[in-house]
């Protein structure tokens, strides 16, 4: 392992200024974001649709440092023939692949998964390093509820986290660390709080034991939120604040970079909470983000799969892309968010 090449590739994800594109969505999940659009999901209809956003100018170039691809577009051509992987390389952008098979009910615990994949996990790692990937992603996803988590769904899934990660370095692949405590349901942003705290404490522990090495990873985290349908929701400040207190708490400063996943939130919200946590700094890491949705929804509605409405669909991603480009330095303002829109 070279942990100096893997760093350099984990600072330049997380460089001030730009931040991750995550286009991993599976097959089923893609679906979903096609269906409330009115678009079917064709092989040929994904294709377009991520071809025109890794297309995208000046948004890829400027804001986004790299892109996490889904085992189907990783193999994918566009239109003219130019692997999707060349025209995310031509943008300067970084190409990744998601390589966990989703979460499964994990046994004995309810409500709970256990995030699967590690089966075969070398040979497919060597050959999306083959197919040109940098870098690679995991999900685990806690669940808070009545009587959840269980120790044995924040163990298991920061174990397989670990064993992810140590695999991919080994194979000179930067592991994006991503355990996803989930923002559905009621529950407090104190128990956001606390759970979050367990699960990172874990991971981190767990990292250890595999030998990974914290320079040349990523960790993807959530910010410390409310419940969705929780009564009582916070402010911007307040989420900032608690994020970067737990962060400080659990994520050594070895590890070069964060970037957060959306999770749920707003477009807006997702960019005035990252702009409020680097107004705040005084941490080791660059923090930045890895959206899916929040980077997403707003070209997907412009776009509602008619050509005609492609140079709308790539204008409103560079929009979303500018704006938290901009809170990755702690420089945007509601005044630009609505002057830019
Ligand atoms: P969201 O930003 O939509 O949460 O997606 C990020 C991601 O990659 C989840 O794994």
């Amino acid at each position: 392992m070279d942990l100096a090449a893997l760093n350099k590739v984990a600072t330049a994800m997380t460089q001030p200024g730009k931040g991750l594109l995550a286009a991993d969505e599976s097959s089923g999940t893609i679906k979903k974001r096609f269906d409330a659009i009115g678009v079917e999901s064709t092989e040929e209809n994904r294709r377009d649709y991520r071809e025109f956003l890794f297309r995208t100018e000046p948004a890829m170039k400027d804001r986004i440092s790299g892109v996490i691809l889904y085992d189907e577009t990783i193999r994918q051509k566009a239109a003219d023939g130019t692997p999707l992987v060349k025209i995310i390389e031509a943008a300067g952008s970084i190409p990744g692949i998601k390589v966990d098979a989703g979460a499964k009910p994990l046994a004995f615990c309810p409500g709970e998964t256990i995030t699967e994949g590690l089966d075969g996990l070398r040979d497919r790692l060597i050959e999306y390093r083959e197919l040109g990937a940098k870098f690679c992603k995991w999900r685990a996803v806690i669940d808070i509820g009545d009587g959840i988590p269980s120790h044995d769904a924040i163990n298991s899934n920061a174990h397989a986290l670990a064993r992810y990660a140590a695999l991919c370095q080994e194979q000179q692949l930067v592991p994006i660390v991503e355990p996803e405590v989930l923002m559905d349901g009621d529950h407090t942003i104190e128990r956001c709080e606390a759970v979050t705290m367990w699960t990172l404490k874990t991971v981190f522990m767990e990292l250890y034991y595999a030998k990974v090495q914290l320079e040349g990873m990523v960790l993807k985290p959530n910010m410390i939120v409310p419940g969705k349908k929780c009564a009582t929701q916070a402010s911007d400040a307040e989420i900032a604040e608690r994020t970067i207190s737990v962060l400080k708490d659990c994520v050594p400063s070895a590890v070069p970079g964060i970037a957060f996943l959306s999770g749920g939130q707003e477009d807006v919200e997702a960019t005035a909470r990252l702009d409020a946590m680097n107004r705040i700094g005084g941490f080791p890491w660059h923090l930045t983000f890895s959206y899916g949705r929040a980077l997403q929804h707003a070209p997907q509605v412009a776009w509602s799969g008619k050509k005609d409405n492609v140079p709308a669909a790539q204008a409103a991603f560079s929009h979303r892309a500018e704006m938290n480009g901009l809170a990755t330095l702690g420089e945007w303002t509601e005044a630009i968010e609505k002057k830019a829109a």
